[in-house]
């Protein structure tokens, strides 16, 4: 679809935005009534039945598939038929090996797909995939991140990033500082448990595969699956209308999506669902890369910071290169005249890391924050007064002058409300019966991302009414209806007017709900294309009418520096006698831009806290370097915050317009959460204790 691009105006008169409209989708997800991935009632054309899929993965971390034996397998009832690497259909393109499964005989790291079994029912096709016999040889790999890991510099890193910057220099003016930190901090193996696992429904007609998806892009999944498997895009369609959450895991296609489009291509007419398990999900959908964070701040005895180093190494797999942007942030954090970034890149024999909430932003946060925390006690000026002190006139990283920098707002409303001014200055200060009490505070930064190439359509209904079509899905963050409310500001028009249809690759083109860019990107289509067909159409036109529109860039990006900022306060309890640590308050502030939905953007902004407070008390993968295996590969061993974990937690944002960044006011919300929450909770552990802890999660074992 070719569309005339068009930049748009700014929004001058609204009045849905800004409302608490509720969920367009918000019955249908309570009643039972949304149809997810493979619940979608998909039948083949003579009213076929589907298959189920199951996934047979290898139980090496590096070495070959000698022989799929699956004669017990196929003699088991129900089962129709297994694919392996022999048998698979052969890929017009394998370059991307992550997604280019059963191609060969390579295993390349533990809980890779090696086969696929099809049966009649989900439990025929899992008792099958039991009976599947892998004859694997074993190569010699490593696996365990660690300290002497080889490492590389990778050309550039997640979101294009440069890998090494260099200001000034910094390891001159770290020797003669006078007030320093020179510590590391680590993070460990964080997996993505969105509630939905991930999950497909494929059909392959022998002309077009239709996949039922869950996923946070039908356009960027067709555009990434249809050339390998040799199709043009307009025969590949995806659908997902409903997704459980992602947090980053469904915002690249990975391997099951790829098996089950191969599946659905061996029985062409019959239905496919596959649902990975929770167990699978540990090796196939992307994870956070532990990150190991070497961080060097030099002040003058003010706090004024002279000289700043972050030196980052993160894990990557022999598959595919992701290359964690962990020191980033730093880039843009604070001022300082002597600056340098790295990123180092250790290859190991394990699976593929990718996007989880704030790829980056949450590991490199951590270790600066808690550094600056550190900073502080040096200086012994308060932890806030020293951020106050380090603000940066213009960014730091571009030159360019900030668009919308409020960190400092942020700071100062949240130490008001939090009755920051009372703390204690000292840390191990306050005891309450058997707790330590203590607190502390993290900055968060996120930068505005905007996606170029969307599109968006405008027709008109009858009775005033008004279609608007994306492609773009909702993952369960409410864009479906802060879209709505967009699109009616941008049309002049009630809420309730607005018909948008979206989550389907044919409808045009929507970026992927990832890097907290969905509403800046989709919304700014949305109102380009309004803008557009008023101007083609009056504000009274006929029924059927429509224009549909390219987004032009908006964004002030080369002009301006767009970033979100927030800050973090938290209380922490540390038991004396057991470490156990407990969070009775988390309040994050932040200045976001304009909110165009209070309802569904707390949701967000807290979603993000508690997930913070999980990095931070809880989630910790363990992959046992004898064998690769992520032996943490459920919610039983891997753990999350639960209800018991949150107690008075709060976000609220400053009224803001950021007229650089979007015709709506608006920037991005999805991910500042979880920046800097961990580092809160750090702070404040050490505050309780006087035990400063560098590795997440606060285990008890640290305070004991
Ligand atoms: Mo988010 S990790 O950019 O999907």
């Amino acid at each position: 679809m070719t569309a005339d691009q068009v930049t748009p105006e700014p929004l001058r008169s609204t009045s849905s935005i800004g409302t608490s409209l509720l969920r367009r989708d918000g019955v249908e997800k309570v009643t039972g009534d949304a149809t997810y991935a493979v619940e979608h009632p998909v039948t083949g054309p003579a009213g076929e039945p589907p298959l189920h899929a199951w996934l047979v993965t290898s139980t090496v971390a590096r070495g070959r598939v000698v022989a799929v034996d699956a004669t017990a397998a196929l003699a088991h009832a129900g089962v129709v038929s297994v694919v392996d690497h022999t048998s698979a259909p052969r890929l017009a393109d394998t370059s991307d090996r992550e997604l280019a499964i059963l191609q060969d005989d390579a295993i390349a790291f533990r809980g890779q797909i090696v086969a696929i079994v099809l049966a009649e029912t989900s439990e025929s096709a899992r008792e099958g995939a039991a009976l599947v016999h892998v004859e694997q040889e074993a190569e010699p790999h490593a696996a365990a991140f660690q300290e002497d890991s080889p490492t590389y510099a990778p050309e550039s890193v997640n979101g294009g990033s440069e890998t090494d910057t260099l200001d000034g220099d910094p390891d001159e003016a770290l020797a003669r500082a006078l007030v320093t930190v020179d510590a590391t901090y680590t993070t460990p193996h964080e997996h993505n448990n969105p509630m939905e696992p991930h999950a497909a429904t494929a059909l392959w007609d022998g002309e077009r595969l239709t996949l039922h998806d869950s996923t946070q892009g039908p356009r960027p999944v067709r555009g990434t699956l249809a050339p390998m498997l040799g199709l043009a895009e307009e025969q590949v369609r995806v659908l997902a209308p409903y997704v459980g959450g992602g947090f980053g895991s469904k915002g690249l296609p990975h391997a099951p999506e790829m098996a089950v489009a191969l599946a659905a291509m061996t029985v062409p007419g019959q239905p496919v669902r596959l649902a990975v398990t929770r167990q699978q999900m540990f090796a196939l959908t992307g994870y956070r890369t532990p990150t190991r964070s070497h961080v060097r701040l030099g002040a003058h005895p003010d706090g004024r910071l002279e000289a700043l180093r972050h030196d980052a190494v993160t894990q990557s797999s022999r598959v595919k290169e992701f290359a964690e942007q962990a020191a980033v942030p730093a880039r843009v954090m604070y001022a300082a005249p002597h600056r340098a970034t790295t990123h180092r890149v250790a290859e190991l024999d394990v699976p593929v890391p990718s996007w989880m909430r704030a790829p980056g932003e949450m590991p490199g946060m951590y270790a600066q924050e808690v550094a600056v925390d550190e900073l502080a006690l040096h200086a012994g000026l308060d932890p806030v007064a020293l951020r106050v002190r380090n603000e940066p006139d213009v960014d730091p990283d571009t030159g360019n002058p900030w668009g919308n920098r409020r960190l400092v707002e942020c700071l100062r409303r949240g130490a008001e409300r939090f009755g920051w001014a009372d703390r204690p200055t000292g840390a191990r200060a306050t005891v309450d019966g058997e707790w330590w009490v203590g607190t502390g505070v993290a900055a968060s930064t996120y930068p505005m991302l905007w996606m170029p190439g969307n599109i968006a359509r405008v027709r008109s209904l009858d009775g005033g009414r008004y279609a608007v079509a994306i492609a773009a899905t909702d993952i369960g963050t409410g864009a479906r209806t802060v879209l709505t409310q967009i699109a009616a500001d941008a049309l002049g028009c009630p809420p309730e007017a607005i018909d948008l249809d979206m989550a389907d690759s044919d409808l045009p083109f929507g970026s992927v709900a990832g890097g907290s860019s969905g509403t800046t990107s989709w919304g700014t289509a949305i109102v380009a294309a309004a803008q557009q067909f008023r101007a083609d159409h009056g504000e009274h036109p006929d029924p059927g009418v429509e224009t549909t529109a390219a987004s032009g860039q908006y964004a002030d990006m080369d002009g301006h520096a767009l970033h979100s900022f927030g800050a973090v306060f938290c209380e922490a309890r540390v038991h004396r006698y057991t470490g156990e640590v407990r969070v009775p308050r988390l309040l994050g502030v932040y200045s976001v831009g304009r909110v165009v939905n209070p309802r569904t953007a707390r949701s967000q902004l807290l979603g993000g806290l508690v997930m913070g407070l999980s990095a931070a008390l809880h989630e910790e993968g363990w992959r046992d370097p004898r064998t690769g295996h992520t032996v943490t590969q459920d919610l039983a061993t891997y753990h999350v915050a639960a209800h018991a974990d949150v107690r008075d937690i709060d976000a609220e944002w400053l009224d803001d317009i950021d007229e650089l960044s979007t015709p709506m006011g608006s920037r991005g919300i999805g991910e500042i959460g979880i920046v800097g929450t961990a580092a809160a909770v750090a702070n404040a552990t050490y505050h309780a204790t006087g035990v400063r802890v560098r590795d997440l999660p606060l285990t008890a074992d640290h305070f004991l």
